[in-house]
């Protein structure tokens, strides 16, 4: 079966002029004066990785366009119990499900469960591969304080090997013209991120990476990840921490971005993460109009 009209399942193969109309849209929808394009519907929040963001930002969307909201995680729930992840899908079809959104540790989950149930399945966040709620939402909160995309530089810095919010950010900035250096230890930038998307390239100086930038993103750089790695974190601080005046290397007007959760002392500073620049938090509001946009097109109310 061909995934549901309205799935969203990543960015790579999404065109340049759906993702503006979904940005476009988003930039409509206000969680604080609720709308009814979901009313009666229902939203299946299929979690089986840990969330706070994502999840409470999704289930924020759904009730301010009047749909009901079911949340099943991994731990109690028939998961937990051994059921198959398609034994899962099959169930909440039956319980009447009009939108799946979901969260695998595995690349490629929802596209699986999006062949076998005939709903809208969304994809938030798959394994190592894409992340495409959180790209959209970054791509939003950058137009809200850049012009546009076009010949915008952006950095972004940290454990971008584990990550499918820099996997899914790329496809998505690259497809407008955006010029993105990937900056990181070996390790956790490998030179072959370059191939993900035209536009892309390495760096291991942080000064490279940041000279002339507009947008730096940060990436989580999350210690449980990193067993086998030779990564020795004083090393990384000393050479990627983002302080103050490393910020002082991009452009003036640069936004600091992160999808959380931060690492203060790690990734950066607290200088930084509470500083004029950062668009932390502001990213985070974002994620509820965006995914109020993502939730109407599931179901054919983009309009
Ligand atoms: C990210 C994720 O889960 O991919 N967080 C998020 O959704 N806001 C980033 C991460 O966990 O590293």
């Amino acid at each position: 079966m061909n995934p549901a009209r309205g799935s969203l399942l990543g960015i790579e193969h999404l065109e340049a002029a759906e993702i503006m109309r979904i940005l476009k849209f988003a930039r409509r929808m206000n969680p604080d004066k609720p709308r009814t394009l979901l009313k009666g519907k229902r939203v299946l929040l299929l979690f089986y990785e840990a969330s706070t963001r994502t999840r409470s930002s999704f289930e924020i969307a759904a009730k301010s366009l009047g749909a009901h909201t079911v949340l099943i995680q991994a731990t109690g729930s028939s998961v937990e119990k051994g059921e198959s992840l398609l034994d899962t899908g099959y169930t909440v079809r039956a319980v009447g499900a009009d939108i799946i959104v979901i969260r695998h540790p595995n690349a490629g989950a929802p596209y699986v469960m999006a062949q076998h149930v005939d709903v809208p399945v969304i994809n938030a966040g798959d394994g190592l591969h894409e992340h495409p709620s959180q790209a959209l939402l970054d791509a939003y909160t950058i137009l809200r304080n850049k012009k546009s995309f076009k010949g915008l530089q952006v950095a972004i810095v940290g454990d971008i090997f584990h990550s499918r919010v820099a996997r899914s950010a790329c496809h998505l900035l690259s497809k407008f013209g955006a010029k993105i250096i990937l900056c990181g230890p070996a390790e956790l930038a490998p030179e072959i991120a370059a191939t993900l998307a035209s536009g892309v390239r390495v760096t291991r100086h942080i000064e490279d990476a940041l000279r002339g930038t507009d947008v730096i993103m940060l990436l989580r750089v999350q210690t449980e990840r990193l067993a086998g790695l030779k990564i020795d974190l004083a090393e990384y601080i000393a050479r990627y921490q983002m302080n103050p005046a490393r910020l002082k290397m991009a452009k003036k007007d640069a936004i600091v971005m992160h999808p959380g959760p931060i690492i203060r002392g790690l990734e950066l500073t607290s200088e930084v993460a509470d500083g004029a620049q950062a668009r932390i938090l502001e990213e985070v509001r974002n994620g509820v109009p965006t995914r109020m946009a993502i939730l109407a097109r599931a179901i054919g109310r983009m309009r």
